[in-house]
């Protein structure tokens, strides 16, 4: 465009003669706005008219015998070599010398040409990958039909696929369909599923390929690999009019390149430190950039459309890439640009009706008695992903209800099963002292009194002193009803549970025993996001500088959280004190049965429709905690602490539900 018009305004410049600028695009010095007023700086320095030097050059340049020159000049040195070598075959001793020559390189170019057919094949066969390709016609296509539980995400991509499958009177108005989508959110949520689900509401092709499949021993062969996927979903899209290119885990590709040093991507590997997914995403973006470019065969069709006089027509098939991430923070900036992977759908766990469909959904295909109860299981889960739920309910119940002697699953086997996706299998330590066993069941009995006072909206769903993944025992709680927002007094009953543990062993015991680690981590968490949220004043530092006490914080701050810290503390210990009995009570019950469920935890502590006790935050400032203190709507980091499993005695923190 620019090109023509460049030109259009050249022409026009000769016709008339005129030296005036022409061309907007050229170096003309800015006009003063009021220029008799004020002799502006340009006034005294020399411009050479660039417009009228072009054009003396173009006409130089475009004079025939000029042309004809620069012609036989390139023929010249082609003409004088075929002149010498028919004179050198004409003549003997030099033909037979040229014979040897010429039968030697032939021998060298077979030989070079063996080697390149060796490594392309070798090659070929390294730059294929797993690739999973569904096609309309496949009997394993799944539709929305099959995706239960999240209308809104449906409800986002429904326009896209209407475009996707119908796109004339789209493209007739100038519309151009976007190249990428990106979804991302926890694992479990349902990414690869929605894609895949997507591909079958609208009756277009399918591929998809594991980030992780371009890595690649040799470098270059990650491009490949691109190169061919790229090529693959084209060829499906001109088939069937589209096609959805998916890439699982695009982070493994589209990390961030950081530095040029050091093999770029982080994650990259290989041969000289360079075929990480570095390469591959180049390329991608190079794809996906070109993808409306018309590609060779279009080309030649519209010569000949063109030698026929008619209008070429228009491309009807189109490729929407696709690509999830649990990380969309390490993408590298130009995968996310407009253009790209633009359009960002987040996929999130699902709400309680979702959960409900959901729940039902898996219900249906596995043999269950009447003792499951779907409210419970909604209720009971809120932080289940859609894949835990799916795992739990169809793999882990059916087995332990098999291996019960039993054909149908009940409500106990559901329960059993979530607890195992939570955390872990249950693997209890065989022959563990009983001094020991009760030191465990004392802390756990903390965390529960402490929880069941404290936090009486929420409910206990289970207790016990039997090691499951990494933690000695546990007290897992659930809220009855979904938060998305609270307010922020709730995280010092949080932080006031969390310390319960060790409280309770220092009530009964005096002293304190080793392991609290995940405790304290979820502990320190909490007062962080006080801390950020203006309760121990303007949250001016960092968070290393409040944990370790340097860098930036001043002393203050460390003071003040210090004193919080030993504050809560007390308040803590000062409750399990009033409520001793019945720590022993909890604690007596775990040594006997090793776990508890909620009726048995009501049984021991009462029905309880208090209201909570007012633990106040030892407000330093402004409105501290007073209860129904402004609740800034959390971020999703947060409304995830809520109802986190407290574990006690454990060196690494559990796979819990809250940290999924
Ligand atoms: N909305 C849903 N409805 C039914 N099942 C689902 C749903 N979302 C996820 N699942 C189940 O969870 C499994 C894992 O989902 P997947 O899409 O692989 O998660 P992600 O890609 O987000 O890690 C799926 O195979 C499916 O069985
Ligand atoms: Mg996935």
């Amino acid at each position: 465009m620019s090109k023509k018009r460049g030109k259009k305004a050249e022409k026009e410049a000769v016709a008339s003669g005129s030296e005036s600028a022409a061309d907007a695009g050229t170096a003309q010095p800015p006009a003063p706005a009021d220029a008799s007023a004020r002799p502006g700086f340009w006034d005294n320095v020399h411009v050479p008219d660039l417009v009228k030097h072009r054009i003396e050059v173009v006409k130089r340049h475009s004079r025939l015998s000029k042309r004809m020159r620069a012609k036989l000049r390139r023929l010249l040195p082609w003409a004088i070599a075929a002149g010498l070598l028919t004179a050198a075959f004409m003549w003997e001793p030099s033909n037979a010398f040229l014979m040897w020559l010429l039968s030697n390189l032939m021998q060298l170019v077979v030989a070079i040409f063996y080697m390149i057919v060796q490594f392309g094949a070798l090659f070929w066969f390294m730059s294929r990958s797993k690739i999973e390709r569904i096609r309309p016609e496949d009997p394993k296509i799944i539709t929305f039909d099959d995706y239960w539980g999240q209308p809104r995400l449906k409800r986002l991509v429904r326009q896209w696929l209407g475009l996707l499958s119908d796109r004339e009177q789209f493209v007739e108005m100038g519309g151009r369909y976007i190249n990428g989508l990106l979804l991302y959110g926890p694992p479990g949520t349902g990414k690869t599923m929605l894609a895949k689900a997507m591909s079958g509401e609208a009756g277009v092709a399918f591929i998809s390929i594991e980030g992780s499949g371009f890595k690649a021993m040799f470098w270059g062969v990650d491009v490949m690999k691109m190169i061919w996927f790229v090529r693959k979903a084209r060829k499906l899209a001109r088939r069937y009019g589209a096609c959805i290119a998916y890439i699982d885990e695009i982070d493994a590709v589209g990390a961030s390149r950081g530095g040029v040093m050091g093999g770029g991507g982080g994650e990259g590997g290989g041969f000289g430190g360079m075929s990480g997914g570095t390469g591959a995403l180049t390329r991608l973006l190079y794809e996906m950039d070109g993808i409306d470019e018309k590609t060779r065969k279009e080309k030649i069709q519209g010569r000949l459309y063109k030698l026929m006089g008619k209008k070429p027509p228009e491309r009807n098939w189109h490729v929407l890439f696709m690509g999830s991430t649990n990380r969309p923070g390490v993408l590298d900036a130009a995968l996310t640009r407009p253009g790209r992977f633009d359009q960002l759908i987040q996929v999130d766990l699902p709400d309680a009706s979702g959960r409900r469909e959901i729940v039902e959904g898996y219900l249906r295909t596995i043999s269950h008695d009447d003792t499951v109860d779907v409210e419970a299981i909604v209720i009971g889960n809120q932080k289940a992903t859609p894949a835990q739920i799916m795992a739990a309910l169809t793999k882990d119940a059916v087995r332990i209800a098999l291996f019960d002697h039993r054909r149908a699953i009940s409500q106990d086997d559901v329960e059993k099963a979530f607890l195992q996706q939570y955390m872990g299998i249950e693997n209890p330590i065989e022959d563990m002292p009983e001094g020991q066993r009760y030191e465990i069941a004392i802390h756990e009995a903390g965390h529960t009194v402490a929880q069941h006072y404290l936090l009486p909206d929420t409910r206990i769903t289970h207790v016990t002193i039997l090691r499951r993944g990494g933690a000695l025992g546990f007290m897992l709680p659930d809220n009855e009803q979904e938060m998305h927002s609270f307010p922020l007094e709730r995280f010092t009953r949080d932080i006031m549970v969390g310390m319960a543990g060790q409280e309770a062993m220092r009530l009964i015991f005096g002293k304190l025993y080793t392991g609290p680690t995940g405790d304290y981590a979820s502990v320190r968490r909490r007062l962080f996001m006080l801390y950020q949220s203006g309760q121990f004043g303007p949250p001016l530092s960092g968070w290393e500088s409040l944990v370790e006490g340097q860098g930036s914080g001043t002393a203050e701050e460390a003071k003040l959280l210090r004193k919080v810290w030993v504050d809560l503390q007390s308040s803590t210990f000062d409750l399990l004190r009033a409520h001793e009995d019945e720590v022993r009570a909890i604690a007596n019950h775990l040594m006997e049965h090793n776990s508890m469920s909620t009726k048995h935890v009501l049984a021991l502590l009462g029905p309880n429709g208090k209201e909570p006790t007012g633990t106040e935050l030892p407000a330093p400032s402004g409105n501290g905690g007073s209860p129904g203190a402004a609740a800034p709507a959390p971020t999703g980091d947060e409304a995830e602490v809520a109802g986190e499993p407290v574990d006690a005695k454990t060196e690494a923190a559990p796979s819990g539900a809250g940290d999924g």
